[in-house]
C-alpha cells in the first residue's frame, strides 16, 4: 500500500488541487481476500498501470492527474465509497464546496459536498463501461465562486471475475492421419473471457482434457492439441470425442471455466496390403465365348479406403497368359478377368493363371512391413459348345479353262465339325450366289463341277458361295466364299478393230500408205497379242497393192502404182488374212473396201462419186432454164395457195421450229435432182394434210420462209 501511495503522489502532483484518495475502508470488502487483490494487486500489476499512466502524462500533463477505481458488480447494503476529493488550498474563513459533474454524475456517482466523498450508488459493470470521465470543482460554499479552475479525473471500474471463457468456434472438427508419431500437432482451439485481461488473472486462461485422453494432449497456455499416442490405427478406430476445457485465474480453483468438443477424425494412411479374400477362385467359360467378354472376377481386399485400398491386377503367371488378361476395375477394386484369345475346348480344357494384386499407392514408411501385394490362382474350366463346321480354307481360289468338258470337276472344298462328336458335312452352293446354275456340287465331299459351258469372254469370274451344313444339326452352317476364275483359251479369231473404208487418190504416188488397220481378238493370252497379216495366196503377188506389218501390230496398205483412175475402176476390194499367236493359231479374214477419188495437189480427198463428177459437164443450158422455170411455176403456186388458206381463215399447221428443222432435213436428204419428178407432183399440194405429212421438201423450205416473213 505504501508503494502505491508514493506512485500516486508522483502523478497526482498539481498546483492547485490534491485529490486525496482515500480507499475505500475494507469493511466494504468482502470477502476479504478478494479486496486485496483488487485494492492492493500485485507489485506488478501496479507497475505496469503506473506505467502506463506516465505514458499518458507525458503528452497530457498539467490535466489528467488522477484516476480512482471502483469494484464493478459491488451490491452491498450501503453505496460504495469511490474516493474524496480534497484541495489543500487554504480556506480561511471560508467554506469549501465539492462539486462534480461529467460521466455518471449524480446518476452513478454522488459526491458528499462539504466531505468531498465521492460513492458509487449504482452497481457497475466493466464489461458494459470500463471508466468514466468526471469534472471536479472546489467552490466557496456562500458565493459558489468557484476557488481554483475544474479538473478532470477518471474513475475506473475495477475487474472481477464474473465471466467465464467461451469457445466461439466450437464444436470443432480436425484430422490427422493415422500412424502419426507421438506429438503430431492436431489443430489449436481459442477461448474468449469477457473480463479485463490486463488487470487480474481474470481472463487468464488455461486449457485442459477433460475427456479425450490417453489419445491426446493439449498445451494449456497455447491450446494447441497434439496427439499423445503414437500409431493410432484408423482401422481400429477412427473417430475420437475430446472435451476441452478452458479455466480462467489462470487454472486455479475459484476460476470459471468454459468446455468445447473436438472430434479428431484419423484419416487413412496405406498401412495395410492388398488380401485376396480366396486362394483359389474357379470360372467356367464355354469355348465359343466372344472375345472380351468378362469371364470373372477377383478381388483383393484392402482394409484402407480410397486411393490407399486402390490395387492393380495383373496376370504374373500360368499356362493361359496369351489368352487370358485381367483389367483392373478402379471403381469395384477388382480385377476382371477378359478372353483375348478364342478358345477351343477340343485343344485344351483348362488354364490356370496366377494373379497378382499390387497396391498402387505405397507409402514408403510402411513398405518396410512386407511387400503391399498378394496373390491367387485361378483356375478356368473350358466347356464345350456345339460349333458350326470349319472349312479348311477361310476363302477358295479356283481357275478353270473355259473350253473345260462340262461335268469336269474344277475344284473341291473340304470342311469338318470341330466338335468331338463330329458330325458328318453335306455341302450345297449357295443358289443366290449362281443364279445361272453354272456349277454343282457334290454334297458329300465338296467337289465343285461344271454344269453349263463357260466363256470367258462373256464373264470372267463366277463368285459363288458354298454352305457346308452339319448333318446332325440344321442348324450348325458356315459359308464360305469360292472364286471362280475362268481362265482364256483361244477360241475367237482376229478381226480388223472396225470397218475401215480407204480412199486412194488418183494423183496419188506409187508406195503411199493408203490406210492403217488393226486387228483385235476377244482372247486374252497372257503376253498380249501378236497377229500376223497375209494377203490371200492368190493376191500375193497383186499388182496393185501391198501390205507392210507396224511394229504396233498394225498394218500399212500401199499403193504399188500411180495412175489409178476412178472412171476404170471406182473400187478394189482388198482381202487380208488375220491370224493369233495362240495355240492352235486362228485367223480369219477381212476385206478392206478401197475407194478411188479426186484428190486435191496435197491430197485431200475432194469427190469419190463418179455421177457427181459427170454431172456439171453433162448438163445443158437448156435444163438449166427448165430447173429455173420449175421454181418459179412452183414460187407462183405457192402464193396463190397461201392466200386461199388466208382467205378460208384456216391456221397454217407449221407451228414451231421443230417442224421447220425437220423440213429443211428432208430437204437436204433428198435434194430432189432433175429427174425428181415426184417431188413437184402438184396434186399433193391440193390435200390440205399434204402441209403437214406429205409437202414435198423444196416447197416445205418456201412455205417456211414465207410463215416466218409474214
Ligand atoms: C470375284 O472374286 C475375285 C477374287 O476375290 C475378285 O477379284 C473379283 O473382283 C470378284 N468378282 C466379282 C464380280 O465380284
Ligand atoms: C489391178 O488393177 C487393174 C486396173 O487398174 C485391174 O484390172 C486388175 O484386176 C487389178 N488387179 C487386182 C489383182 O486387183
Amino acid at each position: 500500500m505504501p508503494e502505491r501511495l508514493a506512485e500516486m503522489l508522483l502523478d497526482l502532483w498539481t498546483p492547485l488541487i490534491i485529490l486525496w484518495i482515500t480507499l475505500p475502508p475494507c469493511i466494504y470488502m468482502a470477502p476479504m481476500n478478494q479486496s486485496q487483490v483488487l485494492m492492493s494487486g500485485s507489485p506488478l500489476e501496479l507497475n505496469r498501470l503506473s506505467e502506463e499512466q506516465r505514458i499518458l502524462n507525458r503528452s497530457k500533463r498539467g490535466w489528467v492527474w488522477n484516476q480512482m477505481f471502483v469494484l464493478e458488480e459491488f451490491s452491498g447494503p450501503e453505496p460504495i465509497l469511490v474516493g474524496r476529493l480534497h484541495t489543500d488550498l487554504d480556506p480561511g474563513s471560508k467554506k469549501i464546496k465539492y462539486i462534480l459533474s461529467g460521466d455518471g454524475a449524480g446518476t452513478i456517482f454522488q459526491i458528499n459536498d462539504i466531505t468531498g466523498d465521492i460513492h458509487a450508488i449504482k452497481r457497475l459493470d466493466r464489461e458494459e463501461k470500463a471508466e468514466y470521465t468526471l469534472t471536479a470543482q472546489a467552490v466557496d460554499w456562500e458565493t459558489n465562486k468557484p476557488l481554483e479552475p475544474p479538473s478532470e479525473f477518471i474513475i475506473k471500474v475495477q475487474d472481477i471475475n464474473d465471466n467465464a471463457p467461451e469457445f466461439l468456434n466450437g464444436p470443432y472438427h480436425a484430422t490427422v492421419p493415422e500412424m502419426s508419431i507421438l506429438g503430431t500437432s492436431v489443430t489449436n482451439v481459442t477461448a474468449t473471457d469477457a473480463d479485463d485481461p490486463v488487470y487480474g488473472n481474470s481472463a487468464k486462461l488455461v486449457y485442459s482434457i477433460l475427456e479425450g485422453q490417453p489419445y491426446f494432449s493439449i498445451e494449456p497456455e497455447t491450446a494447441i492439441i497434439k496427439t499423445a499416442l503414437p500409431n493410432m490405427d484408423r482401422e481400429a478406430k477412427e473417430e475420437y470425442l475430446v472435451v476441452i476445457q478452458a479455466k480462467d485465474m489462470g487454472g486455479h480453483s475459484g476460476g470459471l471455466s468454459g468446455t468445447t468438443t473436438l472430434t479428431v477424425t484419423l484419416t487413412d494412411v496405406n498401412d495395410n496390403p492388398p488380401k485376396f479374400a480366396q486362394s483359389l477362385y474357379h470360372f467356367s467359360v464355354p469355348e465359343d465365348v466372344v472375345l472380351g467378354t468378362a469371364i470373372g472376377r477377383v478381388k483383393a481386399n484392402d482394409q484402407d479406403i480410397g486411393e490407399n485400398a486402390q490395387s492393380s491386377y495383373d496376370i504374373i503367371d500360368g499356362d493361359g497368359t496369351a489368352l487370358f488378361e485381367i483389367t483392373s476395375d478402379a471403381q469395384a477394386q477388382d480385377g476382371i478377368i477378359r478372353l483375348r484369345k478364342p478358345l477351343d475346348f477340343e485343344t485344351k480344357k483348362s488354364y490356370t493363371l496366377k494373379v497378382e494384386a499390387a497396391n498402387v499407392h505405397i507409402d514408403p514408411r510402411f513398405s518396410g512391413r512386407g511387400p503391399f501385394k498378394d496373390t491367387t490362382t485361378v483356375k478356368i474350366v473350358v466347356e464345350d459348345a456345339d460349333e458350326p463346321p470349319v472349312f479348311s480354307s477361310p476363302t477358295y481360289l479356283l481357275e478353270v479353262h473355259e473350253n473345260a468338258a462340262l461335268n469336269s470337276v474344277i475344284g473341291q472344298v473340304t470342311a469338318r465339325d470341330p466338335d468331338i462328336t463330329s458330325s458328318p458335312i453335306r455341302f450345297s452352293i449357295d443358289r443366290h450366289t449362281d443364279l445361272e446354275r453354272q456349277f454343282n456340287i457334290n454334297a458329300d465331299d465338296g467337289k465343285i463341277t461344271l454344269a453349263t459351258p463357260l466363256d470367258r469372254e462373256l464373264s470372267v469370274w463366277h463368285n459363288i458361295t458354298i454352305i457346308a451344313t452339319e448333318i446332325r444339326n440344321h442348324s450348325q452352317i458356315s459359308r464360305v466364299p469360292v472364286a471362280i476364275k475362268v481362265l482364256d483359251v483361244n477360241d475367237n479369231a482376229p478381226e480388223f478393230a472396225s470397218e475401215y473404208e480407204a480412199f486412194l487418190c488418183e494423183n496419188g504416188k506409187p508406195g503411199q500408205v493408203i490406210q492403217t488397220v488393226s486387228a483385235m481378238d476377244k482372247d486374252d493370252p497372257k503376253n498380249g497379242h501378236y497377229f500376223l497379216y497375209s494377203l490371200l495366196p492368190e493376191m500375193v503377188n497383186n499388182p496393185n497393192f501391198t501390205i507392210k506389218k507396224n511394229e504396233d501390230n498394225s498394218l500399212s496398205i500401199l499403193a504399188k502404182h500411180n495412175g489409178f483412175n476412178r472412171q476404170k475402176q471406182e473400187v478394189y476390194l482388198l482381202p487380208i488374212i488375220i491370224s493369233d499367236s495362240g495355240n492352235p493359231p486362228l485367223s480369219s479374214t477381212s476385206t478392206l473396201t478401197i475407194r478411188v477419188c479426186g484428190c486435191s495437189s496435197d491430197g485431200v480427198v475432194q469427190s469419190c462419186n463418179v455421177e457427181a463428177y459427170v454431172l456439171p459437164i453433162g448438163l445443158s443450158m437448156g435444163a438449166l432454164i427448165a430447173i429455173l422455170a420449175c421454181i418459179i411455176l412452183l414460187l407462183v403456186i405457192v402464193v396463190l395457195f397461201v392466200t386461199l388458206r388466208r382467205h378460208k381463215n384456216e391456221p397454217l399447221i407449221i407451228k414451231d421450229d421443230e417442224d421447220v428443222r425437220e423440213n429443211i432435213i428432208r430437204y437436204d436428204d433428198e435434194g430432189g435432182g432433175e429427174e425428181d419428178t415426184e417431188a413437184f407432183d402438184i396434186a399433193t399440194l391440193q390435200n390440205p394434210d399434204g402441209i403437214n405429212g406429205f409437202l414435198p421438201p423444196l416447197l416445205s423450205l418456201v412455205l417456211m420462209v414465207m410463215h416466218r416473213t409474214s
